[in-house]
């Protein structure tokens, strides 16, 4: 699909088919896809809770303002984002430092400086943690979307949850923020998918101050 018609089709769209599952396979390729947006020293801060079971999702839609929609879709993807992924010792920083080195980007006795600009950039205060996380997370989010329309999925985001909960009944550790869930499969052909909303405009968008 040329990329202009991925991003002009992609809707969130409130209606999914309960008939119609979303292969395993294609679940992976969406995954995989998106896997490669970018990431701050490409820290990757990501990962996914996928929810397919019908009582999960029930106990999931009581907890997400009670939307339909997260019952319906064939598959939710609880988006995690890993508030520590810039802390030495984690997985994935020490395996991007060996990539870097083994790859020449940067030298074995360049660790402390790599660990403290991680540090700085990212560690300084919960807030940094938090921006770090979402931040880079959104982007794969984003990827998610657009890689799921490629596809001929659909997709929709949700952040009308309450967060504790959600946290609660996945059992998700405390270093990860869940900034959305995302609905995935396929529209209900026989609903009626609302005309596209606005947008800002270059100019409303472009400013100086
Ligand atoms: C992070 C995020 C959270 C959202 N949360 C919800 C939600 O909880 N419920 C809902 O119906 N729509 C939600 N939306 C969908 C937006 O309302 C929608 O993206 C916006 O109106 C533009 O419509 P479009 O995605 O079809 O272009 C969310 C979108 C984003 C990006």
């Amino acid at each position: 699909m040329d990329f202009k018609d991925v991003i002009t089709g992609r809707r969130s769209v409130n209606f999914f088919d309960p008939q119609k599952p979303v292969s395993d396979d294609l679940l992976k390729e969406m995954v995989e896809l998106a896997a490669l947006a970018p990431s701050s020293f490409n820290l990757q801060p990501w990962s996914l809770v996928v929810v397919k079971d019908a009582e999960r999702k029930k106990s999931l839609q009581k907890l997400a303002w009670d939307q339909p929609k997260v019952s319906e879709a064939p598959v939710i993807l609880v988006v995690l984002a890993d508030r520590s992924a810039w802390r030495p010792g984690h997985p994935v920083l020490e395996h991007n430092f060996e990539e870097m080195v083994a790859y020449g980007r940067l030298t074995a006795d360049q660790r402390q400086w790599f660990e403290e600009a991680c540090m700085s950039l990212y560690g300084e205060s919960i807030e940094k943690q938090q921006a770090f996380a979402v931040k880079n997370t959104a982007f794969f989010a984003m990827a998610l979307m657009l890689a799921a329309k490629h596809l001929g999925l659909d997709t929709h985001p949700m952040d009308g949850f309450d967060h504790q909960a959600v946290r609660k009944l996945f059992n998700v550790p405390d270093q990860y923020w869940i900034p959305l869930l995302l609905a995935v499969g396929y529209f209900k052909s026989d609903e009626k998918l609302l005309p596209p909303k606005w947008r800002k405009s270059f100019e409303q968008i472009v400013v100086e101050f």
